[in-house]
């Protein structure tokens, strides 16, 4: 079979990243190879982000990049599709003003993929936004190589409406796989050597499949022989039960980090955006798996700048961070999306109002998070080696709190040897961003490796 090359630029959260995995594992069998770069691609996918306006510009620039390479390319000319959240939902515009996108097909339709390209290799131009009554989960084929560490979608789409937010018409209404669809993935997973397994959903904690709840699921994933971690992402406070939290108490391979998204602390601002739950109420759930897993490590989710928001309002939020304490946090000015009613409320922060509050939020949460790290200097930590650095001999893995370490492998039997292992490491020195440290156990996992 002819080889062809496969670009893919992924935007956007964890489930576009695993999306784009398995579109790529969709396209193997019809002989395409993953590059890292468009200039000579057969076929080139961006798999785009609605989430804020930004991120919806920087496809329409990239594709004024893709159009002069197949401008310029002699012979056949490859292949451009759009896929993703911004094709969902734009994409009637997108086939009406880039004639020269040969594809554009939603989350929910990848699967189809090989008859998509078919089509567009005779000449047609193909759009597919549906939401199939099938699920693409039966349809995916099996991941070539997951790595070390690897994400598994257990549950998608949203029905909760946030008023700020895209995702539940870019990805549809909430839907949870079967247990055993998901059990029997992460056994294959296990088989090729994943040690940890991230279980991905918008509302990941909404899941539910049959009579099992998400706890359930973790249980188990847990049983799996070769499973050492489970993390799942992204979490609803208002999901957060008890039987999910004893999880953390009880399941030791289930990772002392969270992700839980607040938004604002202020009441008045959680009611507008339609969170349905207070700041008192979601301090109380962190208070609560704090108790049952002390060492928890945090993270969440800020919006300044949404419609009404004044500047009571935004030192709420300033003090709900303080009183929190995060590991990391994510933040962002509010940005009006089309089509959802927050982008018709009344109240428009102005820009300038906007950016100093995220100055001023993100000072304080970028100073917890430079807390958090250096607490962790001196101390020793297992660590899961996931990725190569970029300089020779360096790798880099993640805390049991989901802090990146790098270290420099003694040697280079050691380098090969440590990938995808479990590792303690001592921290030696502690960065915004992330940990150095030194391999305390080489020699074990070496002796146990080559055995
Ligand atoms: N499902 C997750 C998050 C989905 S989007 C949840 O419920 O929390 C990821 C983050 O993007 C959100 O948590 C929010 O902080 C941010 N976000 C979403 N819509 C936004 C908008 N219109 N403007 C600015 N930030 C937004
Ligand atoms: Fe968006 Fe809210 Fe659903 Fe999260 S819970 S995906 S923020 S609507
Ligand atoms: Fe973006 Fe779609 Fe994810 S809008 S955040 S890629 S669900």
């Amino acid at each position: 079979m002819d080889k062809k090359k496969l670009y893919i630029k992924t935007w956007g959260c964890q489930m576009n990243v695993y999306d784009s995995q398995k579109m790529a594992d969709v396209l193997f069998p019809l002989g395409y190879a993953p590059v890292d770069a468009p200039d000579d691609a057969d076929l080139m996918i961006l798999n785009t982000c609605h989430i804020r306006e930004k991120a919806t510009d920087k496809v329409f620039s990239d594709l004024g990049r893709l159009r002069e390479i197949k401008d310029a390319r002699a012979g056949s000319k490859p292949l451009i599709a759009v896929a993703g959240c911004v094709a969902q939902a734009e994409g009637d515009v997108i086939m009406k003003r880039a004639k020269f996108v040969d594809m554009v097909f939603g989350p929910q339709t990848y699967h189809l993929l090989p008859e998509m390209v078919l089509q567009a290799n005779g000449g047609a131009r193909v759009i597919n936004t549906d939401f199939p009554v099938e699920s693409k989960f039966d349809h995916l084929p099996e991941q070539a190589a997951p790595g070390p560490s690897a994400f598994l979608s257990v549950q998608e789409g949203c029905d909760k409406f946030c008023t700020f937010c895209v995702v539940p018409y870019t990805r549809g209404a909430e839907f949870s796989r079967p247990p055993e669809q998901v059990i029997g993935e992460a056994k294959r997973l296990a088989g090729q050597g994943a040690k940890e397994i991230t279980l991905l959903g918008q509302n990941v904690n909404a899941y539910h499949g049959g009579d099992y709840d998400l706890a359930d699921l973790i249980a188990a994933v847990a049983e799996i022989d070769g499973i050492e971690r489970i993390r799942y992402m992204t979490s609803h406070p208002r999901d957060m039960n008890d039987h999910l939290i004893e999880a953390h108490r009880d399941i030791p391979a289930l990772m002392p980090f969270l992700h839980l998204p607040v938004q604002s602390g202020s009441d008045r601002i959680l009611e507008r955006m339609n969170r349905k739950h207070t700041a008192e109420e979601y301090l109380a759930i962190i208070e609560k798996i704090r108790t049952a897993r002390p060492d928890i490590a945090l993270s969440s989710d800020f919006i300044v700048g949404f419609p009404g928001e004044t500047d009571e309002d935004h030192a709420a939020t300033m003090a709900l961070a303080e009183k929190a304490g995060y590991a990391s946090c994510y933040s962002f000015k509010y940005s009006p999306r089309p089509g959802t009613p927050g982008a018709v409320m009344d109240g428009m922060v102005p820009e300038a109002v906007k950016d100093k509050r995220l100055q001023e939020l993100q000072a304080l949460l970028f100073a917890q998070q430079t807390h958090f790290n250096e607490s962790a200097a001196g101390k020793t930590f297992p660590v899961l080696f996931d990725r190569k650095g970029q300089k020779p001999g360096q790798l880099l893995g993640k805390t049991p709190y989901m802090q990146s370490v790098y270290v420099n492998a003694p040697n280079e039997q050691a380098y090969a040897r440590l990938f995808g292992e479990i590792v303690d490491v001592k921290i030696s020195s502690a960065f915004q961003n992330g940990l150095a440290g030194e391999i305390v156990t080489s020699e074990a996992v070496l002796s146990k490796k080559s055995a």
